[in-house]
């Protein structure tokens, strides 16, 4: 059985590809240890499938980011992964935070996390929930539509005031899977650059008492490597911002480039480090503002999936191992496992590339090319395409899945009533559960019966 052309048996199955795992994680007598903790241990405690959170590995990516954009404000993107715990760490390593609902913004209050410190999206927030940000002290408000400029106008006319962005499209095809690219025209983020919309809602916003425009803001698109979309795109947004101040007399203080950077998730991905982005990104606001003639903003940045994907590792037990004849004669290994996609639907959503290692023993059977499955009610429950696994693979064994930090527990469901894992934070040899394994009933909570 061939995989894909880029995948090829490891020399040793048991050794880690270090890039993909996070910063503690380590190989001992074939098992697998994070933050100073045995795998097969913990799961004894805390049972399969679980998220591993490696706190120092987050902490460490974080500062590395602030670090790095020292002149920037590093805005942490809460829909990668948020809870309360998370939200602190992101506090104590100095970082802002970005929530895109109510109910994260609740979660980064309930945290303690200083208001002024929130940044507030979504391209269809409600008066009310918008009423209840302003009113929070939220520190400021990117704007999506001309519709919430009028709800942030009427709220404003009862003498609150709201700190505003404005997002923009910047016409860009970004390289990334179609669904995740967010500055090409026809999709449905921010005010479209091309069609004059995006000056208009600047004019608007300056024109409205009570709104505090702070600059434009500007996603391309998340999992990119190539800072050729972040050029094109700043260039873009600067020209704007070149054109406020010429006929508008107003200069922007502030623009924010977004987030989006990726994250190794097998041996083909190649991710540039926070230094390196800083110093590309940096050159290039201060070449644009420079023939432009105009002042560089302060700016900011919304990394998500770098600072927390590769903290966080899934934790499966092998449940079947079957062996599928396919055409041609090959033979495919079909490893299932506790979970699937309710708790990382990227594959099936994005055809997102997943590795995963044995980790609960050591193996010197031949590797075998395996594909790890789910045990959900579809055949494209897929969590690992395609992974060398050891040919003696099976039923209680421990799989490890790296990389799962990022838009996996965050866009978990509960499809065919599975309960969702608990998020197990290790660090220095101590397990804290701070997100607990939902329970049934926690599911029934909500079922109403037949009244
Ligand atoms: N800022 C804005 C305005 C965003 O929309 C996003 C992501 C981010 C920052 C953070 O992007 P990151 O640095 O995490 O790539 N569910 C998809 C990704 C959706 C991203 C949505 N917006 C996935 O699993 O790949």
């Amino acid at each position: 059985m061939r995989g894909p052309a880029w995948l090829t048996a490891p020399e040793d199955p048991d050794a880690l590809v270090p890039h993909l795992w996070s910063q503690t994680a380590r190989k001992v007598d074939g098992e697998l240890h994070v933050g100073g903790l045995a795998l097969p241990e913990l799961v004894a405690e805390v049972n399969t499938p679980a998220y591993v959170l490696d706190e120092e590995d987050f902490r460490a990516r974080a500062c590395a980011f602030r670090e790095a954009f020292s002149s920037y404000d590093v805005f942490y993107a809460g829909k990668a992964f948020l809870s309360i715990a998370v939200a602190r760490w992101v506090a104590e390593e100095g970082l802002s935070l970005d929530v895109c609902s109510n109910s994260e913004l609740t979660v980064a209050l309930r945290a303690g996390f200083e208001p002024a410190r929130i940044g507030y999206h979504g391209n269809n927030k409600t008066l009310i929930e918008l009423r209840r940000a302003v009113e929070a002290g939220v520190g400021r408000i990117v704007v999506d539509s001309f519709d919430e400029i009028e709800r942030l106008e009427s709220i404003a006319a009862a003498g609150l005031t709201a700190r505003v962005m404005i997002r923009v499209t910047a016409g860009v095809e970004a390289h990334t899977h179609e669904y995740i690219a967010t500055a090409h025209e026809d999709q449905k983020f921010g005010f479209s650059i091309t069609s004059g919309d995006a000056f208009e809602a600047v004019r608007r916003v300056l024109a409205a008492p009570g709104l505090e425009l702070l600059g434009l803001h500007s996603h391309i698109g998340s999992q990119i490597f190539d800072s050729s979309g972040f050029e094109v795109a700043a260039r873009r947004v600067l020209a704007l911002q070149a054109r406020i101040s010429e006929e508008l007399a107003v200069t922007l203080p502030e623009m924010d480039l977004g987030g989006g950077f990726g994250i190794a998730y097998t041996t083909q991905d190649d991710p540039a480090d926070p230094a390196q982005l800083a110093t590309e990104m940096s050159k290039i606001v201060e070449h644009e503002c420079r023939a432009l003639g105009i002042p560089e903003p302060r700016l900011s940045i919304e990394p998500g999936r770098a600072i927390v994907g590769p903290a966080m590792c899934t934790v499966y037990t092998v449940g079947t191992v079957k062996r599928v004849q396919l055409d041609g004669g090959a033979v495919r290994t079909y490893v299932s496992v506790d979970g699937g996609m309710s708790d990382n639907i990227r594959t099936a959503l994005y055809d997102a590339d997943y590795s995963c290692t044995l980790a609960s023993r050591g193996s010197d059977a031949a590797p075998v090319l395996a594909r790890v499955v789910g045990k959900h009610c579809e055949a494209g429950d897929i969590v690992v395409k395609d992974e060398f696994l050891p040919g003696d693979v099976r039923p209680g064994d421990l799989l490890a899945v790296p990389g799962t930090g990022a838009y996996c527990r965050s866009m978990a469901s509960n499809y065919n009533h599975a309960l969702r894992p608990p998020v197990v934070a290790v660090r220095d040899g101590v397990a804290r559960v701070v997100v607990r394994r939902e329970t049934e009933d926690d599911l029934l909570a909500t079922d109403m019966g037949d009244q």
